[in-house]
């Protein structure tokens, strides 16, 4: 069969033969993420629908107060996985604390926790512009059999086992990485089935789009104006462009595929920068790494950073190769 006919189903089962010894749990994650990002999709695209309905009342037809997507994807994402017993635990960018999943025989027996933002560019939903959902995967730190800790989802990037997203765009696609390339496959809606459509992803080495929210520009370190100036030059050999969605998923899809820095700095509002480090960058620059291209907070590898707290917030500077080292260049030398 040729590449491109594969599907989501047929590539997981054949990676999964590659590794002898696997379990096949990781494959039964990237399933129920697969199913979850199915029924998300369904709603997503129905969004403005289910608004003209909702109007009347708040209230849906069984009932039940009309939800915000976010909070609906976010108990997608969080049943299907609770009701497949493939996790041992949950962290959520909308919930407060982690979630500890038991199996029906009352044990904690799963080697996986996931960490996820459900629903990423809230600003975009009701606009009818893309959103995605991004989730990351780790082996649980503490023994099999007990309850998962902290410990567990506070482990650095690169301790990642697979990472991706979803992006709800003029297609809907999943895309991630296992630790072996980028591979993204692309919703056929009529039938309901994911087929590999964009094998191998790379970024770009370089690239002329850079991405960043230019309305805080006066509230960026001096690194990040310089930058931004850098890219504003005149010159014929510099090219570049401005493309900002304000979803993260949607701008890093975008850069991946024609080359393209994303920045998300500290600035004199967000003195941490806003992006979490959990649910956003680490699987943002596991995917950006595997996919060739970097991540880094302007001065250090995302991957290596050991969080301290769930929700931690770091500057993002992520994308194609080249272009990063020159945003660090700048960053360094205003330091
Ligand atoms: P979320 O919707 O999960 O809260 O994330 C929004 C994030 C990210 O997707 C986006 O790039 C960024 O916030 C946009 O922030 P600004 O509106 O401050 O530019
Ligand atoms: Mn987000
Ligand atoms: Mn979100």
């Amino acid at each position: 069969m040729e590449e491109r006919n594969k599907t989501l189903g047929e590539f997981i089962i054949e990676n999964q033969k590659a590794f002898q010894y696997s379990s096949g749990e990781l494959s039964r994650i990237i399933n129920s993420i697969r199913l979850a990002a199915k029924v998300v999709n369904h709603k997503v695209n129905q969004a403005g629908l289910v608004d003209i309905i909702g109007a009347a009342g708040e209230q849906n037809i069984q009932g039940e107060d009309q939800q915000k997507l976010d909070v609906y994807a976010n108990e997608v994402f969080i049943q299907t996985l609770i009701n497949r017993e493939i996790v041992c635990g949950i962290a959520s960018e909308e919930n407060d604390d982690f979630i500890t999943v038991k199996g029906s025989d009352n044990c904690h027996n799963n080697k996986y926790v996931i960490l996820m933002d459900p629903l990423d560019g809230s600003s975009n939903i009701d606009v009818n512009v893309s959103v995605g959902s991004i989730f990351s995967v780790f082996r649980r730190v503490t023994p099999i059999g007990t309850p998962v800790t902290s410990e567990d989802f506070l482990q650095p990037g690169i301790n990642q086992v697979a990472a991706g997203y979803v992006i709800y765009g003029t297609s809907t696609m999943l895309v991630y990485t296992t630790g072996y390339g980028v591979n993204g496959f692309t919703l056929n809606p009529a039938i309901g089935t994911f087929y590999l459509s964009h094998p191998n992803m790379k970024f770009p080495e370089n690239g002329n789009i850079y991405s960043v929210n230019e309305g805080n520009y006066v509230h960026f370190p001096q690194g990040v104006k310089n930058y931004i100036k850098y890219c504003q030059r005149e010159e014929e050999d510099r090219p570049y462009t401005s493309r900002y969605i304000g979803s993260l998923v949607a701008d890093f899809h975008r850069n991946m595929i024609k080359g393209g820095i994303y920045i998300y700095p500290t600035s004199s509002k967000a003195p941490k920068g806003k992006l979490r480090l959990l649910y956003e960058c680490n699987p943002m620059a596991f995917l950006a790494e595997q996919a060739g291209g970097k991540a880094t907070d302007g001065f250090g590898r995302i991957m290596e950073i050991q969080p301290t707290e769930l929700h931690q917030r770091v500057p993002f500077f992520c994308g194609s190769k080249s272009m990063v080292e020159k945003a660090e260049e700048f960053m360094a030398e205003a330091n």
